[in-house]
């Protein structure tokens, strides 16, 4: 799930070119079926948004190239057909490679690592757990964690204080995926309590660990002694604890409930995942549980934050487009909380969240490993390459796109269908593609529109002044490098929300 560093250096599979050209003359291997990939010599400076640069390579040698950093090289795809190929096509030649290496102290053998019949069982019983009823209930929660929000930033409007944006956001992220995969509430909008500090301390840390150039975690004794190493070991036993906890609470709830499990059920005083999961009866151990629930968290908290933080930064670029979306909200949204029906009607809306996913895709490059030979387009590759597609190039790329890095969601229409990898092409994929596609792309698309709406109902933002030029880092997702500051100032017809 995270972007490549130069961490990663350390760990990619396949030899350089000169090992290539070696394998060659001595004809092994993917050498032999076909023209050599182009090869590009890189270089990589620990904390650049490492996409930027891949991108001027996409245009120089074209959508599949092989990328050589000293002794190691990666295959670098930006051409759709081929990103349809690996993670839909042919996806069982294709594991999650290192990333499944790095994500493992966290996520053990939850979803996104998971390979093989672990990967296959556990699919199999969590996407049935976001069915249809689920998502329409959880607009509820998303609506009262905006209103969090907005009452935050009523205060910060009141003072004419700047606000941080892109942390605000993350905190409204976590309250939403808490509540909804383990019924947990962070509450870490109001304040920061241990388990909000510990999700921090575990989540910078698997960004650091994709990040770092040298894996100190896994030096024998450093591991122990560093502060930093035992910080995120008292974060994870922390974390782990109260998931112990939560599962065995549900456990005993879901086995004195009378509710009958059928395809929809759902509880109404917990709805979540976990409770889902648990009805189910599904044969599963506590370990694995505790896995998924600590994946979905993650996957489904950065990569929300982020959707929204580059939203409000496209937003405040773009005022047409804010006038436009501020128009749609004020005529659909009433006093109350949004409702389905409402978030059904919020058209421009939901092509803002699909443009701003199209400029800033979270996260920006997939990450796969050839477990077998292959041929991507004409170009033979062997077993063990790390390969990345560059979601940011094919969402950028100017053969495909009229004016590709203009932020346009009138390019979307109101009444056409909603933009996905299958109606176009794989030249847009932010939720993946084939098998292993997000499973939590409608919830996350109604919880990104109901927070802008609810937010840009209530507010106008603008940059503040002076503040430094908002940057790019990678991490799991796009980053800002100083954060999003913002100034927030009530609408002049502000709405009536009840609480
Ligand atoms: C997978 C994007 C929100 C759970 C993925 C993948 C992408 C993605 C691109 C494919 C990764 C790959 O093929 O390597 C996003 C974006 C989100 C979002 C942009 C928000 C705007 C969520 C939410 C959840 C979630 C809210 C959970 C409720 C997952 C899981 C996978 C996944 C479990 C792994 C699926 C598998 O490997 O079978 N996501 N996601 N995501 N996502 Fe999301």
């Amino acid at each position: 799930f995270t972007a490549p560093g130069t961490g990663w250096l350390a760990k990619l599979g396949p030899p350089g070119a000169l090992a290539v050209g070696l394998l060659k003359v001595a004809g092994v291997g993917a050498a032999r079926r076909g023209p050599e990939l182009p090869q590009v010599a890189g270089s990589l400076a620990a904390g650049d948004a490492i996409f930027l640069p891949l991108y001027d390579h996409f245009l120089k040698h074209g959508g599949v190239f092989r990328l050589n950093l000293g002794p190691k090289s990666f295959v670098i795809v930006s051409d759709p057909d081929i990103a349809k190929h690996i993670p839909r096509d042919n996806s069982k030649a294709y594991s999650k490679g290192i990333l499944a290496e790095i994500l493992e102290f966290v996520m053990g053998t939850g979803l996104i690592p998971a390979d093989g019949e672990v990967w296959r069982v556990r699919r199999r019983a969590i996407v049935p757990s976001l069915h249809q009823k689920f998502v329409t209930e959880m607009i509820g929660l998303f609506g009262k964690a905006s209103d969090r929000l907005c009452q935050k930033l009523d205060k910060a409007a009141l003072d004419g204080a700047d606000v941080e944006m892109e942390s605000l956001f993350s905190r409204l992220t976590l309250d939403v995926i808490g509540k909804a995969v383990f019924n947990y509430d962070f509450d870490s909008l109001s304040y920061d309590n241990g388990m909000v500090e510990a999700a921090y301390v575990t989540l910078r840390e698997a960004e650091m660990r994709s990040t770092a150039p040298i894996p100190t975690w896994k030096i024998p004794i450093w591991k122990d002694i560093s502060p930093r190493q035992r910080k995120v070991n008292e974060a994870l036993v922390l974390i782990n604890n109260v998931l112990d906890e939560l599962i065995s609470t549900c456990k005993r709830m879901v086995d004195e409930e009378d509710l009958q499990f059928h395809e929809e059920y759902m509880n109404e005083q917990d709805p979540s995942i976990l409770r889902f999961l648990l009805a189910s009866g599904e044969d599963v151990s506590s370990k694995q549980l505790r896995d998924d629930l600590m994946t979905m968290l993650i996957a489904g908290h950065e990569t929300s934050a982020a959707v929204l933080t580059w939203t409000f930064y496209l937003l405040s670029k773009c005022p047409k487009v804010m006038s436009k979306l501020q128009a749609e909200v004020d005529d659909v949204l009433g006093d109350g909380l949004p409702t389905i029906e409402d978030v059904k009607k919020l058209k421009y809306t939901t092509r803002v969240i699909n443009e701003s996913l199209r400029l800033y895709p979270q996260p920006p490059v997939l990450i796969r490993r050839s477990l077998e030979d292959d041929m991507l387009g004409e170009y033979p590759i062997g077993r063990g390459e790390d390969i990345f597609i560059s979601i940011w190039n094919l969402h950028r790329c100017p053969k495909h796109w009229d004016d590709a890095d203009v932020f346009s969601p009138e390019r979307w229409p109101l009444d056409g269908p909603n933009p996905n990898e299958t109606n176009q092409k794989f030249s847009y994929l932010p939720f993946g593609g084939g098998p292993r596609k997000c499973v939590g792309d409608m919830f996350a698309t109604f919880e990104n529109v109901v927070a802008t709406a609810m937010l840009v109902k209530r507010f106008d933002f603008q940059m503040a002044p002076g503040p430094p030029l908002v940057e790019m880092t990678t991490g799991a997702t796009i980053h800002t490098t100083k954060g999003l500051n913002m100034t927030v100032s009530r609408r002049t017809k502000p709405p009536v929300i009840p609480i």
